[in-house]
């Protein structure tokens, strides 16, 4: 007797799976969720995960909720699992009740004429009748095993010929219509009679994932249309709710099979016949949150491939806002694009796998997709419009639910956002992709609105730069810092030209950077043509202790707060503290901790009064001089490639 989905959900809900699992393994606090060792392989190091309602461990794949885990820890039935969890939560495991009974019933039978069906059609495509459909088939390229493995078949001409063919087995008509088979020939006129659903059409079997058949898709031999004719919702059966191919790629997704979603279902056929085991496809609709969870349940990381024009590009997005209010730090999507009218059928039926694979290779994270569907097609010219892309880039982010995650996707978005505006070409030896926005000519526009403009200006233009200067230069001697100020680095208006030059050179080289060491950095900004702004920066007078190289990794932290406490404002201090504070209660990590009190004591210097001169600032006062009136005495590096 099959328990009620709502009654396991509750139990769920109702129980603390960190409680739970605790008593078997040392837990500890990582941000939102539970870490520790795992109890189902051998390790020293914890990589096992407990979130709210699941636990996944990423060193041998364990995985699922709390029933699974008394199952497997303890050796639990699912009964017992069940009724343990319910007598904890105070919750009472109901009784079958005589409906319950019956629909699971009615259910078994339905299962039961769906599987006779699809029997009599697997028959039929044997047969001479089926013998245009079997040869159709075989041109498409399917071998005798696939078309065997993926169930498919023959309508027939329809005319009752099934319920005849199934009345034997004490099959009523209206057994047909409840599994979709059968319809009234007219809804208004019950005297009309019932038809077939399907008749002239290859027929497909939709099966659920433990691979029992709920409904069916036909596919015309010729060019009628529909070309696909799909089963109406039923009991068993409902579009939203499933993936075609999914039992199968279950089990290939459990092997180590990438999962990847795919428009059609001959394209799910010839990809699993092509080796691709994990492929599935929406029912005939576009992609659902419902089938999102369920691909989610395979993989963290499922690839949606899409075609390579507009329909495939609106698709693309489409898919990305389903799924950007849904994701997860161990949640989350990759696209692939197809190119020149090719779907994956076509693509492996002339080039087999090799053709495929360089298409699943080169599919991307969402993260980096995203930028490219936000602004696909918006202009960025004047500043009026880099300040609404950057706002619409800033909204993408925040749809994502998870505080840190948004975090990370807004830095990455704006990361390119700066980039586009700045340095179309990637160069030389650079790590990331090539970007495809920008053209052969490119400006150096302030990419964050203009300084001056926004606020009150509060200091001399010579003092500002000398800042700034002073500022960068703690990074280029002292990259180790740059994880730490990333954030409020990218947040600071910068005076233009060399100034915003560097950080985005900095910051794209942090992004890609496996060792953050000086050698490394200077052949960075050398590749990036930044050697003479950096030059500039870090030549001697009026350079701050902080920015020696003999500085101690502290004293130069705390010049760089410094800094950007007397760049970034008393307003936009105040936000940042703020954020930081919310940041800090919402997931208590020691950085937030810690950024929270360096923006608190660079509030304090601010409002503390310009007045307190520091012997820093009086060097800078002094160097900037009133002869020093912008970059322009600086060398600059104004072309790329
Ligand atoms: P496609 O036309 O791309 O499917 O439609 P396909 O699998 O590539 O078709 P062929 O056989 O190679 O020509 C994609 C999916 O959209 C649904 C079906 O689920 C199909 O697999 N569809 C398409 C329909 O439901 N009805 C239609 O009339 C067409
Ligand atoms: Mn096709």
């Amino acid at each position: 007797m099959a328990l009620p989905p709502q009654f396991l959900d509750e139990l769920r809900a109702r129980t603390p799976l960190h409680g739970l699992i605790g008593r078997k393994t040392r837990l500890a606090r990582n941000g939102r969720q539970w870490k520790g060792c795992c109890l189902f392989h051998n390790e020293k190091s914890p990589s096992f995960y407990v979130y709210d309602d699941h636990f996944h461990c990423f060193g041998c794949g364990a995985h699922g909720d709390a029933i699974t885990f008394l199952m497997r820890a303890e050796g639990a039935s699912f009964p017992e699992a069940v009724e343990r969890l319910a007598a904890e939560a105070g919750l009472e495991v109901p009784k079958p009740t005589p409906q319950a009974a019956a629909r699971e019933k009615r259910a078994r039978d339905l299962h039961g004429v769906l599987s006779l069906a699809e029997a009599a059609y697997r028959r039929r495509l044997f047969l001479p009748e089926g013998r245009a459909a079997l040869d159709y088939l075989r041109r498409r390229g399917l071998t005798d095993e696939t078309i065997a493995r993926f169930g498919l078949g023959w309508s027939g001409e329809g005319r009752g010929a099934l319920a005849a063919e199934l009345k034997p087995e004490g099959i009523e008509p209206a057994q047909l219509v409840a599994a979709g088979l059968m319809k009234p020939r007219d809804p208004d006129d019950p005297a009309a009679g019932l038809s077939d659903m399907f008749f002239g059409r290859v027929m497909f079997p939709i099966r659920d994932r433990r691979g029992r058949t709920i409904s069916f898709g036909g596919r015309t031999l010729g060019d009628g249309q529909p070309k696909y004719v799909n089963g109406p919702e039923t009991e068993l059966f409902s579009k939203r709710r499933g993936l075609y191919g999914l039992d199968l790629a279950r089990d290939a997704a459990f092997r180590g099979a990438p999962v990847l979603v795919v428009e059609g279902y001959m394209d799910v056929i010839a990809l699993h016949q092509a080796g691709f085991g994990g492929a599935v496809a929406p029912l005939g609709t576009a992609l659902t949150a419902e089938q999102l969870e369920l691909l989610w349940q395979l993989t963290p990381e499922p690839v949606l491939c899409f075609d390579g024009d507009g329909a495939g590009a609106r698709a693309a997005a489409r898919s990305a806002e389903l799924a950007l209010p849904l994701l997860s730090p161990e949640r989350s999507l990759k696209l692939a694009t197809l190119t020149g009218g090719e779907d994956p059928d076509t693509l492996v039926r002339k080039g087999g796998a090799a053709a495929f694979q360089p298409v699943l290779d080169a599919a991307r994270p969402l993260s980096v997709a995203l930028y490219e569907l936000v602004t696909a097609g918006k202009p960025r010219e004047t500043p009026e419009q880099r300040a609404a892309l950057r706002a619409r880039l800033e909204e993408v982010a925040r749809l994502i639910p998870d505080r840190m995650l948004a975090g990370e996707y807004r830095r990455a978005l704006l990361d390119r956002f700066f980039e586009a505006g700045r340095r179309p070409i990637p160069p030389a030896g650079a790590r990331r992709p090539p970007r495809r926005e920008g053209g052969a000519t490119w400006r150096r526009e302030p990419p964050m609105g203009v300084p001056g403009l926004q606020r009150p200006a509060i200091d001399p233009p010579g003092i500002r730069l000398e800042r700034a200067r002073n500022l960068l230069a703690i990074l280029l001697r002292h990259p180790l810092l740059l994880p730490e100020v990333e954030e409020s680095l990218m947040a600071l208006d910068l005076p233009e030209g060399d100034c915003q030059a560097l950080r985005a050179s900095l910051l794209g080289w942090l992004a890609g950077a496996e060792l953050l060491d000086s050698a490394a950095l200077a052949r960075h900004l050398a590749n990036d043509g930044m050697e003479n702004a950096a030059t500039w920066a870090t030549r001697a007078p009026g350079l701050c202790a902080a920015a020696q190289p003999a500085a101690q990794p502290k004293e130069a932290l705390d010049g760089w707060w410094h800094f950007f406490g007397l760049l970034r404002g008393e307003a936009e201090l105040v936000e940042d503290r703020a954020e930081a504070q919310r940041l800090l209660v919402e997931t208590n990590d020691p950085a937030a901790q810690q950024r929270l009190i360096r923006l608190s004591e660079a509030l304090a210097v601010l409002r503390g009064g310009e007045s307190e001169v520091t012997t820093e600032e009086a060097t800078i006062r002094a160097a900037a001089g009133p002869a020093s009136g912008g970059p322009s005495g600086a060398p600059r590096a104004d072309t790329i490639g």
